[in-house]
């Protein structure tokens, strides 16, 4: 079926950020007096804020309280937004704006699909925003990847069926989410790692339009 809507992961996928995540949650962990490696760093790609908190409590043992939770979550938020905070155009990936420009120009509808609560502040310090037809973010969705709503409600608010629309994500949890949906998906990065993908390039500067196409065959 023909591919009509584009819908973008951000973390990872835009933009670099997914390293200030790293950076933040291994200095929680660290204060807290344990350490997790870059292996287990790929689980918290794609899962929301509180999920990662589980699961690098999880990796370093350790029982917290609910509030303390609420708490340990606003500390790394806190030091991620000062990161990021500081971001500039420069710091979109490679390819991003050549890519999504190019597909804006071929008529494709272009969604944000991101578990990012953050993700308006990174759009806008980075000049990205105005390409985006629409925006589902963790402020708006409920369920976190692998769970499909984040990218069913991208294809509902742009109006195509799933079928028509074609993920690009940089996740395991991410391209998991796009198969539940029934959409078609673009690994941003290994494919060793990303095996459930439909294509996976290195990063968007590898991508064309014809590859678009292609996926209209599939
Ligand atoms: C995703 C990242 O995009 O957003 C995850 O891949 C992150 O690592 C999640 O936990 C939530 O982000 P934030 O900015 O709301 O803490
Ligand atoms: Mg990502």
């Amino acid at each position: 079926m023909k591919i009509k809507a584009c819908l973008f992961d951000l973390d990872g996928v835009l933009v670099d950020t997914a390293v200030y995540h790293f950076k933040a949650w291994k200095k929680l962990a660290n204060t807290l007096g344990f350490d997790f490696t870059e292996e287990q760093n790929e689980q918290l790609k794609g899962i929301s804020r509180i999920e990662s908190l589980n699961k690098i409590l999880d990796w370093g043992k350790q029982q917290k309280t609910e509030e303390e939770k609420i708490s340990l979550a606003t500390q790394k938020n806190d030091w991620y937004v000062a990161m990021i905070n500081q971001m500039t155009p420069a710091e979109v990936l490679n390819g991003t704006v050549d890519f999504l420009s190019k597909v804006k120009n071929a008529g494709y509808l272009i969604g944000l699909g991101s578990a990012s609560k953050n993700s308006a502040m990174i759009l806008d310090r980075t000049n990205l925003t105005h390409f985006f037809d629409v925006i589902v973010d963790g402020n708006v969705v409920s369920k976190s990847k692998p769970d499909p709503e984040v990218f069913l409600k991208g294809a509902e608010l742009l109006r195509v069926l799933p079928q028509e629309a074609l993920v690009f994500e940089d996740a395991i949890a991410g391209i998991e989410a796009a198969n539940r949906a029934g959409m078609k998906s673009v690994g941003i990065g290994h494919a060793e790692i990303l095996t459930e993908a439909t294509l996976v390039v290195a990063d968007l500067s590898k991508l064309s339009i014809a590859h678009l196409h292609q996926m209209d065959e599939l």
